[in-house]
């Protein structure tokens, strides 16, 4: 389905859980979650619904977000039955890695074709710093344990974050050397109640490029990040801009949270709820908020927050 700027929808963000077995700062609050009410989250089968009426308008590509979706104990089932939906030619996952080696093999057997796992940092120390209580070995096992089980592509999403690891770019770089996968570097975005780096965390993507000369451009593969790659790698570097230069007039995407709610937008606030809607009410609500989709998401920065009203663990990225 179009949208009333010209876009076709193609793409579903789905999430499963705003729960998460860490407590990235860029993310959540230290606190973590307030546990919503069972009732108020989308059962297994309004999931499958959903996908149905996505699919029905269009959508074709599910990836499945959080929080972090591995903690869900469905995950499994989740993820075959989306992949069965008629008209989904690809179900993917995006990770923080570290539930993996139990997870790896079903997931792939389940459907999943392809994974996107966090790694923002190759220090144990910064890892327990960034993440608050997760171990650097866990996720480093998991991206093992995905290579090892042979998914068509893996990428490594690294939020760059000044001050932080922008001193590893060459190494998260690097990675693509040791592994076949792709890193990309995201910038941070400033979302309504997660950490406050301050405005010296905020970087272009260019530093990227400014730190690595020897990388060169290669044709997109038809995701958000301009492609890169440096000079014997075995997969791309990918740089993802949604704060200095957006890229919304490109969206396919649609998202719907844990608790049923259809965002048109990753940072807008409006949102359609398809909570205890049957398949042509959840149709309905699908096709309002496709044609609510805005035109971009306005200006981001240290100052100007997101407007999404939730933390990224609330959406699923
Ligand atoms: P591919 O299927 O591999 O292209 O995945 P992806 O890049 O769409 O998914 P992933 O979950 O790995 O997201 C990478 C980063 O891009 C996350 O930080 C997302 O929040 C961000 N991102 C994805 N889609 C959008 C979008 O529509 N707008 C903005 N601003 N950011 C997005
Ligand atoms: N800015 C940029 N990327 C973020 N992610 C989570 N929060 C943010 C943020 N504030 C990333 C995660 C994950 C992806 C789904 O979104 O690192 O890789
Ligand atoms: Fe969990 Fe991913 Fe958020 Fe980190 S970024 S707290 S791993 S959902």
């Amino acid at each position: 389905m179009l949208d009333n700027f010209g876009r076709e929808i193609t793409y579903m963000r789905m999430s499963v859980t705003e729960l998460c077995n860490l407590r990235c700062r860029y993310c959540m609050p230290e606190d973590g979650v307030c546990k919503k009410a069972h009732e108020q989250m989308l059962t297994e089968d309004e999931m499958i619904n959903a996908v149905r009426a996505a699919s029905s308008l269009g959508v074709k590509k599910l990836r499945i977000t959080g929080g972090e979706p591995l903690v869900k104990k469905n995950i499994v089932s989740i993820c075959a039955r989306s992949a069965a939906v008629n008209g989904i030619n690809e179900v993917c996952l995006t990770t923080n890695g570290t539930l993996l080696p139990k997870l790896a093999k079903p997931l792939k057997d389940a459907g999943v074709k392809r994974l996107n796992i966090s790694l923002d940092t190759l220090s144990e120390e910064k890892y327990r710093y960034i993440s608050r209580v997760g171990e650097l070995k866990d996720a480093l096992t998991g991206i093992e344990t995905a290579l090892e089980t042979g998914f068509e592509k893996i990428k490594l999403n690294a939020v760059l974050i000044g001050g932080f690891n922008d001193c590893e770019i060459s190494e998260l770089a690097a990675l693509t050397k040791k592994w076949p996968v792709d890193v990309r570097f995201i910038e941070l975005m400033p979302m309504y109640d997660s950490g406050d780096f301050g405005s010296e965390a905020f970087i272009p993507y260019t530093v990227v490029t400014d730190r690595l000369p020897e990388l060169t451009e290669q044709n997109a593969d038809g995701g958000v990040a301009r492609l890169y790659r440096l000079p014997d790698a075995k997969g791309n570097i990918g740089l993802i801009s949604p704060v200095s230069a957006h890229f919304c007039a490109q969206c396919s995407r649609i998202r719907l949270t844990a608790d049923g709610k259809i965002k048109p937008c990753l940072h807008s606030g409006a949102e359609y709820s398809v909570k205890g809607l049957d398949l042509e009410g959840m149709r309905t609500q699908f096709e309002r908020a496709i044609l609510a989709k805005p035109k971009w998401h306005g200006e981001l920065d240290a100052v100007n927050r997101s407007h999404a009203g939730r933390n990224m663990n609330e959406i699923g990225g």
